[in-house]
């Protein structure tokens, strides 16, 4: 009896030197090819890595990907793996130095570039709360991989507002992001790729130097002001540094610029913008005041752009050149050219408030998006009209709500996904009011006409959005609760589809 607890004792503490966890934080997958992927991990000290991948999870047969974690990179590294086949199931494991770690998961190369077929991806932003649950539900959609359109972790509050001052701190963003409850097991599996929004980027806000807000008093005369802060150029190198080092992304087309870049994944091809890294003027630049009737108004001038000249004709040139069936555009801030009407509308309602919100607050907080750039915009819908540049689709986030429509208001057809972790997705219900108590517009008809939280319904849950591409027949754009319900749907047809329509 002795001999054997001895046995089992030492059995015990065999298989834990042999077999235990040294990766603290990661992995994650991202960067997928039909040839490769790039996986990002962290571990305890800095070590040799080597990752094994098997198709069949078996122990023989396996490719090694050898690594090294490194005190410089606060002991990260970012995996190149290449030389796979495309549309095959990997399983990976880790040795790290001698020993296995327990961590282990698979990830599936894309499909070859042009290859049509039915692919689903998944999509959301903004996570800021303690519930998780649409990452319970994620992985059972079986998608092809995430794209995530910012907010992933808020570091601007939840570490300091001057947090990329430091670039320990812009590390410890990543391995927060990494870290999240349950989405962290998710991103074993599930491939992702990435955008910063302006809260993950510098300051909690999305300007090149500038760092904007806005506050009102409505204690006795009404005033409304802009709040320009500049910050110093390290900061912002220092978040885009940051992404090429800490998160497993694609080539990006040009780090002075940004962080946007575009991939493909068979007959879809996707053009990632940075909406944080080029705006150069302060959010103020666009309204003027009369001091006369202390009042505001939207006056936007042509040479203040969102997503800046460089970017735009990369963008421009990536469409226009681009041989597959469908185009995503994926942003933070949203293309709906409808939003004008908000910014609009809360202009003229800048002088009344409601439970601490005014007027001025949306029409400055629309102002931030596409539509707050009208030049900009049109000029960009005008090259694709042009162009003839068509099946372009929009994803975007930021908005703290999930919403839809088909093209006819926002100008292309366009999924704004942006509640996966977040407080409440009210937005369009309370918009929705506001317009019908002024009777100045109509959220459903005008703005976003495929639905989404509280539009037609009263569902307020965090939500997630699913794209699944059928062929080079259609995409069906859905928003998902994070029970698993459908929020909405709708398809997006391909112009050369002769097929029946639903
Ligand atoms: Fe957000």
């Amino acid at each position: 009896m002795k001999r054997n607890k001895l046995f089992f004792l030492l059995l015990t503490l065999f298989s834990f030197s042999a077999k235990s966890q040294f990766i603290i934080n990661g992995p994650a997958i991202g960067g997928v090819t039909p040839a490769g992927a790039r996986m990002y991990l962290c571990t305890e000290q800095p070590q040799t890595i080597t990752v094994l991948l098997s198709e069949d999870g078996s122990e023989s047969n396996t490719k090694s990907f050898q690594a090294f974690t490194t005190k410089e990179k606060f002991n990260t590294t970012i995996v190149d793996f290449s030389g796979l086949k495309a549309d095959t199931k990997y399983f990976y494991s880790f040795l790290i130095g001698e020993k296995k770690d327990s961590i282990h998961g698979s990830f599936t190369t894309f499909p070859e570039n042009g290859k049509r077929g039915n692919y689903t991806f998944v999509t959301g932003s903004c996570q800021e709360t303690e519930n998780m649950k649409v990452f319970d539900v994620i992985p059972k959609h079986n998608p092809r991989f995430m794209l995530h359109t910012g907010d992933f972790t808020y570091p601007d509050y939840q570490i300091a507002p001057d947090y990329s001052a430091d670039y320990a701190k812009v590390a410890y963003s990543y391995r927060k992001r990494y870290d999240e409850k349950v989405m962290k097991e998710m991103l074993y599996s599930i491939p992702i790729d990435y955008v910063y929004d302006d809260n993950d980027y510098v300051g909690g806000n999305g300007g090149k130097y500038n760092k904007n807000d806005i506050r009102s008093n409505f204690k006795g005369k009404v005033e409304h002001k802009f709040i320009i802060d500049s910050f110093p150029p390290s900061w912002r190198r220092n978040v885009i540094k940051g992404y090429t080092e800490f998160f497993p992304g694609y080539t990006m087309a040009d780090t002075t610029e940004g962080i946007y870049h575009s991939f493909t994944l068979g007959n879809a091809e996707f053009f990632f913008v940075d909406r944080c890294s080029a705006h150069e003027d302060p959010l103020a630049a666009n309204f003027s005041y009369n001091a006369k009737k202390n009042k505001w108004s939207f006056a936007p001038i042509d040479s203040v752009k969102l997503f800046g000249d460089k970017q735009m004709q990369w963008l421009k040139s990536g469409l226009k050149n681009s041989t597959a069936d469908w185009k995503f555009i994926v942003s933070g801030a949203p293309f709906n050219k409808a939003l004008r009407k908000l910014i609009d509308k809360g202009m003229k309602i800048q002088k009344i408030q409601a439970k601490g919100y005014n007027g001025f607050h949306m029409a400055t907080g629309f102002a931030s998006y596409f539509a707050g750039f009208p030049k900009e915009q049109e000029d960009f819908l005008n090259f694709i009209k042009q162009e003839n540049i068509k099946d372009v689709i929009v994803i975007s986030g930021d908005t703290h709500h999930n919403v839809m429509d088909d093209g006819a208001n926002a100008g292309l057809p366009e999924m704004n996904a942006s509640g996966l972790s977040v407080t409440g997705t009210y937005l369009a219900y309370f918009l929705n009011l506001v317009g019908n108590g002024t009777m100045m517009y109509q959220m459903q008809d005008e703005v976003w006409n495929q639905g989404g939280n509280g539009l037609g319904n009263l569902n307020f849950k965090n939500a997630f959005g699913r794209v699944d591409i059928v062929e080079n027949n259609y995409v069906t754009l859905s928003l998902i609760d994070e029970d698993n319900e459908v929020i909405s749907s709708f398809r997006v047809y391909h112009s050369d589809y002769a097929g029946e329509r639903k």
